[in-house]
């Protein structure tokens, strides 16, 4: 009996755990996101933490108000860890360059979308976001929701991504 609840206590946690956390730079590099064109995920990344967060983590851009293309993201397959119950908490996710409001993107970020080529278009950027404090606390990358591409930015990681200047996007 005991087993049984135990076992399916450490199930639970497999299930729902983290996705890897990326520290460096290089980490970022060595799982090839994003690049090279025309994929579009390590442009947009870039593009976000710059643009979208304020220095405390304060959404600029609007997650629910669907700016950008963002929309609410179910993690109905625990891709992400679960979210407390009862929390104004909720995933969002941007980078379907096919979604509304997604050609308010940076030329940079969605110049080489072409609807016929999946790969052009598999990369999102999803976040944790508060929506009463309207702040982001965690920051995901993913090819597409495929759990073994995903990963988690650390924050010395996003201090490094914030402080890039704006050639940024050619540096691929
Ligand atoms: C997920 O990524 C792995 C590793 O790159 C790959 O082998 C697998 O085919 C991918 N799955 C899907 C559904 O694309």
């Amino acid at each position: 009996m005991s087993t049984i609840l135990f076992s399916s206590l450490l199930l639970s946690v497999v299930l729902a755990s983290a996705p890897p956390t990326l520290d460096t730079d290089e980490d970022l590099q060595k799982t090839g996101f994003g690049r090279p064109p025309p994929r579009h995920g390590l442009r947009l990344l870039k593009w976000y933490v710059k643009a979208c967060l304020d220095n405390n983590m304060e959404a600029l851009c609007d997650p629910v108000a669907g700016e950008y293309g963002f929309h609410p993201f179910g993690n109905e397959e625990d891709l992400l860890p679960r979210l407390p119950d009862g929390q104004p908490l909720g995933y969002f996710t941007i980078g379907n360059l096919h979604s509304p409001h997604a050609q308010d993107l940076p030329y940079d970020v969605r110049k080489d979308y072409d609807p016929n080529d999946p790969l052009s278009n598999e990369d999102r950027v999803l976040v944790k976001y508060n929506e009463n404090t309207q702040h982001v606390s965690d920051i995901f990358i993913s090819e597409h929701y495929n759990k073994t591409r995903t990963y988690i930015i650390g924050p010395k990681l996003l201090a490094f991504l914030r402080q890039l200047t704006h050639h940024f996007y050619i540096e691929m």
